[in-house]
């Protein structure tokens, strides 16, 4: 079988991605977590991985240095990249969510903070509602707390980042979990290696309705 790329997401992602790998049979070393090397290749799998930050990972897949990868949907929703999107791998399940002061009201200027402009202004534009997006890359928490938006649109896991920052959820815009993607073309090149990982993740995934 020919040999695969995998983009996989460093960070939160990343240790549930792996633990999925191990479940489904695949031969992956101890000692992949603790390297810091960013391409690992393990020999007993026939793969090659790429440690990727998880925004770029669809990236990657898209221009086909990746056959495949590991991303949640909420960077697929945000980054709009042409992959196939093959399985939901029901790991890292979280909810993408607007929150804001527990006293939040409607005001004339509405200011969101997100790591997710796209994702955000589309959510809102379906509400009929307008508001200006300002685009930060982390800590999205601090927007309402320093007057710098009045809302903010971001990944709810425990909902303990909220709590300690006095934050409450309004409304839930969408449920994230992790997804396999590939792209188009390793798709049909190497339909069989894809199937075979395809068939090895279906073995320990719950299966269910995909979001
Ligand atoms: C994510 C998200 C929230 C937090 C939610 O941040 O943006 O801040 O996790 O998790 P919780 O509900 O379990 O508290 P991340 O740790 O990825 O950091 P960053 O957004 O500040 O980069």
């Amino acid at each position: 079988m020919p040999r695969l790329t995998v983009a996989m997401p460093k960070g939160r992602i990343f240790e549930e991605a792996v633990e999925l790998l191990r479940r489904a049979g695949l031969a992956i070393p101890p000692e992949f977590e603790e390297s810091r090397k960013l391409i690992i290749p393990v020999e007993e799998a026939g793969m090659d991985f790429i440690l990727a930050k998880p925004v770029d990972v669809p990236t990657y897949v898209e221009y086909g240095v990746a056959d495949i990868g590991v991303v949640g949907k909420d960077v697929l929703l945000e980054e709009e990249r042409d992959v196939y999107e093959l399985l939901d791998l029901k790991i890292s399940a979280c909810r993408l969510s607007v929150a804001g002061l527990p006293d939040w009201q409607p005001t004339d200027a509405p200011r969101v903070a997100t790591k997710f402009p796209k994702l955000a202004s589309r959510y809102f534009r379906e509400q009929g509602a307008q508001v200006e997006i300002i685009k930060l890359n982390g800590s999205i928490e601090l927007a309402p707390l320093i007057g710098l938006a009045d809302r903010i649109v971001d990944i709810v896991s425990t909902g303990q980042t909220l709590k300690d920052n006095g934050l409450v959820e309004l409304e839930t815009i969408t449920s994230i979990t992790s997804r396999l993607i590939a792209n188009r073309v390793s798709y049909r090149m190497k339909s069989e290696a894809i199937d075979f990982i395809i068939d090895k993740f279906s073995t320990v995934v719950p299966k269910g309705v995909e979001v």
